[in-house]
This record gives structure tokens, C-alpha cells and sequence, in this order.
């Protein structure tokens, strides 16, 4: 055998005996008692790598525009946003798991199985930092996983799933230089990159762990005349010069939270979209941003918080509900904590 074909026989063994999201999903589905949970999160990855097709050839096929209306929310809806958003809506119903789906490009609550035993609520961002796609950086897709509480019933779906379902599943997609897939079932973390040769996505980073603190922040400063004191005042301090406590931290804001995020998880650091004059509950949709964000970035061991409270007990009122979110290593959270509450002291 010469050299190049010892590579392929490599290659094929390290593929032939990866862990692929398949395979994955369903051992820990098992652990967690859910089977059908597997199937689920695999369909919605399925959902992500049309959805990933889609995003690399948007400038190629036109799909860099708008559709001249706002989606639920206000933001003005990309044509990717729409295709996506019905690229999930088909696969979550050919699933047959899903009872009803949230989206943030869909004003009500979508029923698909409401009527069988269907278990499980999707709450989905089928685009995240849609604004990039004209500038073809990155884009992210985010969703939650909530269990019904009674199902087989299509009465009162959006009470149920405000008042009384629990969130079993969050994670995202990032559509970046790779195509990464994090999700959580509850307990740890793990991200998949995207094969693109055979379609598969592999394990990359196992178990992932957000380090206790970083060195790196990613906010909007060019609100920072909206800011509360207290937001300022943290922001000021990540811009101390000291380099003997770990200062000045490095900013770094991409305009798509996914991108901002992954780079948290993996090095450190927070991510902070502040209430602001302009936003006084904040811009982020908790029931598919917030809260299935904050459910992974626990289960990795970093923290999520409204800036006053666990993002996961921040009360759910509403399908489009936004709250204000920060997300990390859980010493700069806590640390943005204390900066808000003593400004507000
Ligand atoms: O809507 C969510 C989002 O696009 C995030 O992905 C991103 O971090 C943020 O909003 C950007 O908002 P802004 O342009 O107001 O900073």
C-alpha cells in the first residue's frame, strides 16, 4: 500500500467508527429515559443541513433579499427566513413527534399533531443573524424541545406550552466556516461539525465545558448611550487595563448571536444583550433564544441569567416574549450580576 492509500483506509475506519449525531442521540436519549427524543433532535438536524445548503448558495440562487414584511417580532423577513422556517415546519411534521411549533417568523402557535400522542412543542429561530446572509458571514438556527403535559388534546396548546410544559432539549446550528451542530438533553453538551462529503454530522467536540471565566465579551456597544449604569459600568470594566486580573478583556461582536456564542462555550467569555432605552425587555425571544441557550450553556457549566435572575425561571407570558440575556462562563455572569444590582443599589 503506498502512502495516499494508507490515508484513505484512515479515513474510512475514522468514518466507518465515528460517532455520528445519529448515534449519539440515541444512546443518550436512552440515559435520559426519551427514545423519541432521538429522533426528533435528528430530524431537526436534518432540517439544518437543507437549511445549510440553502445559506452557502443564497447569493447563487437569489435568495439574498427580503419579502417586504416583518415576522413576529418586528424584524424585517429575509426570503432565506421564510424557506427555512418552512424547511423546519415540513421536517418537525414528518417527524410525527411534534404537537405544535413556535417560530419567530410565525405570528401563532403552528399545530401539526396536537390530536395524537405527539409529545413534544418545538420552539424554533430558523435563522438567527439573518442580516449577515447579504454579507454571506454567519448565520446560527436555534430551538427548544418542550414535553406536553396533555397530550392528545389541541385545546389550549399555547397555555400548556407557557404555563406548564418543560424545556427537554435546547441547542443551534452555526453556519460558519463549518457547519456545527450543540445540543443539549439536559446534562452535558457536545457539538457535531457538519461532513460535508457524506452529509453526516460527526462528533467534534465532546462534552464541551465553558471555562469558568474568559477573556473575550461580545455586546452591541453602539448602544451603549441606551445602557442602564450598571451595564456601562461592567462594560467599563472589561476595558480596564489590568493585566494582573485578566484585563482588558477582548471584544468581539458578529452580529449573530450562534457565532458569538460557540466562541464563548468553547474559550470563555460572555455574551450580554442588555434591556436598553430602545429595548426595555431586552431583544431576545426567551421561549426559542433565551431558554434553550441558557439550558446549554448551564449543562456546560457556564451561566445564563436575565442580569437579575436564572433565565431558566424567568416567567413565560408570552409565545414572543423577549427578555434581557446574558450567557457564559458563570464568573463573568455573576460578575455582570453584581454590577447591575449594585448600580441599581
Ligand atoms: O435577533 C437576534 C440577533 O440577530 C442576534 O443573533 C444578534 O446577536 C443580535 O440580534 C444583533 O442585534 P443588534 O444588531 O441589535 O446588535
Amino acid at each position: 500500500m503506498n502512502d495516499s492509500s494508507f490515508k484513505r483506509a484512515d479515513r474510512a475506519e475514522r468514518s466507518s467508527q465515528a460517532t455520528t449525531l445519529y448515534r449519539h442521540l440515541v444512546a443518550r436519549a436512552a440515559e435520559r429515559g426519551a427514545p423519541p427524543l432521538a429522533a426528533l433532535v435528528a430530524e431537526i438536524a436534518y432540517a439544518a443541513k437543507l437549511v445549510a445548503r440553502e445559506a452557502r448558495q443564497a447569493a447563487l440562487t437569489g435568495r439574498l433579499g427580503t419579502v417586504g414584511s416583518a415576522n413576529a417580532t418586528g424584524d424585517t423577513q429575509k426570503e432565506l427566513d421564510v424557506l427555512a422556517n418552512q424547511i423546519f415546519l415540513d421536517c418537525l411534521d414528518a417527524s410525527g413527534l411534534v404537537a405544535a411549533v413556535v417560530s419567530e417568523e410565525l405570528e401563532g402557535v403552528e399545530l401539526q399533531h396536537c390530536r395524537g400522542d405527539a409529545e413534544y412543542f418545538v420552539c424554533l429561530d430558523p435563522v438567527d443573524g439573518s442580516s449577515n446572509l447579504k454579507v454571506g458571514t454567519s448565520l446560527g438556527s436555534i430551538f427548544g424541545v418542550y414535553r406536553r403535559t396533555r397530550p392528545g388534546s389541541c385545546e389550549g396548546v399555547e397555555q400548556e406550552l407557557l404555563n406548564e410544559s418543560s424545556l427537554m432539549a435546547g441547542g443551534y446550528v452555526l453556519y460558519g466556516a463549518a457547519t456545527a451542530f450543540v445540543y443539549t438533553l439536559g446534562e452535558r453538551v457536545d457539538g457535531f461539525v457538519l461532513d460535508q462529503e457524506i452529509g453526516e454530522f460527526l462528533l467534534s467536540h465532546p462534552d464541551i465545558r465553558c471555562p469558568q471565566s474568559g477573556s473575550g465579551y461580545s455586546i452591541n456597544t453602539g448602544n451603549s448611550h441606551l445602557w442602564e449604569p450598571g451595564v456601562l459600568d461592567f462594560v467599563r470594566h472589561l476595558d480596564t487595563v489590568a493585566p494582573a486580573a485578566g484585563l482588558p478583556y477582548t471584544l468581539r461582536y458578529s452580529g449573530a448571536l450562534m457565532a458569538d456564542l460557540h466562541r464563548i462555550l468553547l474559550e470563555g467569555g460572555i455574551y450580554c444583550y442588555p434591556a436598553d432605552k430602545d429595548h426595555p425587555d431586552g431583544k431576545l425571544r426567551l421561549l426559542y433564544e433565551a431558554a434553550p441557550l441558557g439550558l446549554l450553556a448551564e449543562a456546560a457549566g457556564g451561566r445564563a441569567s436575565s442580569g437579575r435572575e436564572r433565565i431558566l425561571e424567568v416567567p413565560r407570558r408570552a409565545l414572543h416574549q423577549t427578555t434581557p440575556l446574558a450567557l457564559g462562563s458563570a464568573e463573568d455572569v455573576a460578575t455582570y450580576e453584581r454590577f447591575l444590582a449594585e448600580a441599581a443599589a
